[in-house]
Parts: C-alpha cells; sequence; structure tokens
C-alpha cells in the first residue's frame, strides 16, 4: 500500500460491522440446526477464515446479500477443527464450545503464539473441563468429550475475552446454571449474549462481571445485525485527528468508546458525540497523554497502536503502558523509522513528540499495527510504502477505499496473498 501524507481527511464514511462481534456469532450457529442470519457482516479476510472453518465441520455458508450471511448447521459432518485455520485465526478457538455442547465430541488446534505475545488459552480450557468435559492435549489439538455438560460456577483468572464466549457457548446448552465470575465486560460479549438469547438461550448479566446462563434444552435459528465496529470507529477518528482533518462516522457506536473519547479530547481533539455518531476535527497542537490499556470499559488495546502514531505529534512526553499483551509494540520500531522519538521499556512506552514523520518503506506486524503505520504515513512528508497489508484485510473492510474517500492519496499497488 502506498500512502502520501499530508493531506487532511474530510467528509463523513459508513463504518462497517464489528469484526469481534461477528466472529464468536458465527461460532454460535454450530448450535443449532436451524439457520442463523446475520446482518452487517464485514467482508474481511476473518470473516472468510472463519467460514472455511465452519464449511469443514459440515456448516452450510452462504452470502444472501452484500453483507448479509446465512450460517446452518443442519447436520455436522466433522468435528475438527485444523491447524491450518486456527493457527492464522485464534477466534477459530471458540468453536470449541458450541461444538462440544451441540455434539459432545470437538477437536480443536491450539493457536500457539502469535505476533503480540504468548496468549495462552489455559482459561477456556479450565473453565470448559469445569462444565464436566474430559479435556486432553494430544498432538497440538485439544481433545474433548463430554455425556453432557453440567452448568458449574466458574472464575476466571482474568477477564478473558475470548474464554468469557468459549464457557458462553458451551454453557447455553449445559444442564443447569453456569456462573461466570471475572467475566469479560467488552461489547463483543455483550453482543454474543444478544445473539444466543435471540436464538433461544437464558443469559443473565452480560456486560457485568458475573454472566449467569441457564441451561436449555435447544437453540433455534436467528435473525441478527451485528454492530458497527468501534476499533475501525477508534482507528479511523485518529486517522482524522492526525491529519488535522474533520470526519464524521454517523454509524459509530458512540456509548462503547467512552474511554477512546475521553483520551482524544485530553489530547487536544475536538469530538462531539450524539446517540449513534462523533464528529472528530483537529486546528490546533496535539498535547501529550498518559495512556493504559486495560479491559472494557478502560482504553482498548486494538487502539493502543493507532494511538502511538497519533502521540508521536504531540508537544511533549506521552506515557503508553500495555497492560493486556506483552508484546505489542511491534509497531514502535516501525514508527521509528519513520521519524518517531520512541523509548520502550518493558510494557511502557514513552513517545516524545512532535516528530517530523518522513515516508519510508514498513512493514506490517499484526493487525492493528498495519493501521497504526498508515495513521502515521498519513502525516507524513513525502511516499510511505507499507508491506505485508494482508494484515490490514483481516480486519478493515476496504480501508483503502474509505480513505481515499475522505480523501486520503493512498493506494493498494500489489494484491499480497
Ligand atoms: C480479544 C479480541 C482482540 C483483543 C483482545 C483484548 C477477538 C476476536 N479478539 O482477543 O482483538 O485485543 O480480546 O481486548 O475478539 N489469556 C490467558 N489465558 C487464556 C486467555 C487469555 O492468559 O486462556 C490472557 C491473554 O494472553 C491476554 C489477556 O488474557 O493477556 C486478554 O486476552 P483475551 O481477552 O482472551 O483476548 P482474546 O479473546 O484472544
Amino acid at each position: 500500500m502506498i500512502v502520501h501524507g499530508g493531506r487532511p481527511l474530510k467528509g463523513s464514511v459508513m463504518l462497517s460491522g464489528s469484526k469481534n462481534a461477528t466472529l464468536p456469532i458465527m461460532m454460535a450457529s454450530v448450535l443449532t440446526d436451524q439457520p442463523l442470519r446475520l446482518r452487517n457482516v464485514p467482508r474481511l479476510r476473518d470473516v472468510n477464515t472463519a467460514i472455511a472453518l465452519l464449511q469443514g465441520l459440515g456448516v452450510s455458508a452462504e452470502w444472501t446479500g452484500e453483507h448479509e450471511l446465512t450460517l446452518q448447521a443442519a447436520k455436522l459432518t466433522s468435528n475438527d477443527a485444523p491447524y491450518e485455520l486456527v493457527k492464522t485465526m485464534r477466534a477459530s478457538f471458540c468453536v470449541l464450545g458450541p461444538l462440544l455442547a451441540r455434539t459432545g465430541k470437538a477437536r480443536v488446534s491450539t493457536p500457539g503464539g502469535c505476533a503480540i505475545g504468548a496468549r495462552p488459552v489455559n482459561l477456556h480450557i479450565t473453565g470448559i473441563r469445569t462444565l464436566g468435559t474430559r479435556i486432553q492435549i494430544r498432538h497440538g489439538y485439544v481433545e474433548a468429550h463430554a455425556d453432557h455438560l453440567e452448568g458449574a460456577r466458574i472464575w476466571l483468572d482474568n477477564p478473558s475475552v475470548g474464554a468469557t464466549e468459549n464457557i458462553m457457548m458451551a454453557a447455553v446448552l449445559a444442564r443447569g446454571r453456569t456462573t461466570i465470575e471475572n467475566a469479560a465486560r467488552e461489547p463483543e460479549v455483550q453482543e454474543l449474549a444478544r445473539a444466543l438469547v435471540s436464538m433461544g438461550a437464558r443469559i443473565r448479566g452480560s456486560g457485568t462481571h458475573v454472566i449467569e446462563i441457564e441451561g436449555v434444552e435447544r437453540l433455534h435459528g436467528a435473525d441478527h445485525e451485528v454492530v458497527s465496529d468501534r476499533i475501525e470507529a477508534g482507528s479511523i477518528m485518529v486517522a482524522a485527528a492526525i491529519t488535522g482533518g474533520e470526519v464524521e462516522l454517523p454509524n459509530a457506536p458512540t456509548h462503547e468508546l467512552d474511554a477512546v473519547i475521553a483520551k482524544l479530547r485530553e489530547s487536544g481533539v475536538y469530538v462531539q458525540a450524539n446517540g449513534d455518531g462523533v464528529t472528530v476535527a483537529r486546528d490546533g497542537k496535539l498535547k501529550p497523554v498518559e495512556l493504559r490499556t486495560l479491559p472494557y470499559p478502560g482504553f482498548p488495546t486494538d487502539l493502543q497502536a493507532q494511538m502511538m502514531a497519533l502521540l508521536t505529534q504531540s508537544s511533549g512526553t506521552s506515557v503508553i503502558t500495555e497492560t493486556i499483551f506483552e508484546n505489542r509494540f511491534m509497531h514502535a520500531l516501525e514508527l521509528t523509522r519513520m521519524g518517531a522519538d520512541i523509548l520502550m521499556k518493558g510494557p511502557t512506552a514513552v513517545v516524545r513528540g512532535p516528530a517530523k514523520l518522513l515516508g519510508a518503506p514498513v512493514m506490517a506486524t499484526d493487525l492493528r499495527a498495519s493501521m497504526s503505520l498508515i495513521i502515521a504515513a498519513l502525516a507524513a512528508e513525502n511516499q510511505t510504502e507499507i508491506s505485508r497489508v494482508y494484515h490490514l484485510d483481516r480486519g478493515y473492510e476496504a480501508l483503502d477505499a474509505k480513505l481515499g474517500a475522505l480523501g486520503a492519496q493512498i493506494e493498494r499497488v500489489k494484491d499480497e496473498v
């Protein structure tokens, strides 16, 4: 992707559906033999990976509209989620819970490490084991069997999003009541709970630290519209801010963006939020801020890299502490190659600004890191060439077209496989 910096973003753009909400809801299709119709599904590489995974289990998947996906697990023909798919997308691991709940048997590859840290799945496994499952890890696969799942109290060591979702999807068909304590409160967990409830599940407390699930005999089909992507919203807000532009996002999920809006305002960016929708603008200088990533409703780790790019332009010293993933500063080195002044020590990065950013050849290392480089490139002099943009396509739908429509000079010169 080639970006020529220096143009303020101006205009209005519609956000796509949330990637992180879509993926686990797709996995929930395994829980019923009836159709699950999903609307506002983003067209992304990760969604295609999830489709491939589900098709491998015997689920039929059909695009019934540009952004409408209908999934039906009328009959499952396999219990295997292979390494090739799980390693490319960790969210695949969330098929364990639904597969086990529906068939009593699942064999799911463990995801292994990834660029941003170790990211173990121990909490998923412990939780699902507590529901009465026999689990063995053999040859890199989790092999799980249960004659039936039995509701239980589960306490999570930390409020993992994926573990909360996986356990919730196993528990909806278990006998009796399951309580997940120290559950994740992220909007995507709430969105999954809403989808499951519309399929006939009985769930209380999603959005709080204690989720109660009363198991039911069976679930039925449903029709669910996916909420807009809060991370895409935050990313474009930051992009607008760094270019000194003015951008409106009419379908931004404003109520999910409180921490992001607060930090942007603190750094001198004008944000107007009303109902569903935000306008972001900047004409003055950027101020330095202190930022800690935290579980929701704290500042999301998925926007840390983008904020770092913005803070390279603040007048003064900003301090960023990453508390969720231990190795999520890979973008800092690439930003430094563009002229940023960033010092890293353990989970903390000290960003001194304003730095003059100059275009350079850079490499995307993960999904959000790639967005951070694009944001820096939008403010850099001359041309920045970003390689490995397939990371971007995992989670941002037609981002080049969206930024282009706002006035960015951005061009995809080669499709990478
Ligand atoms: C999800 C999001 C991801 C986001 C992350 C944190 C999806 C598809 N992905 O990832 O974009 O960055 O939440 O908001 O929704 N952990 C354990 N053991 C486990 C599980 C997690 O120790 O069994 C640790 C992780 O290593 C990490 C922390 O818990 O340090 C949070 O991870 P988690 O919330 O599980 O993230 P994901 O669900 O993988």
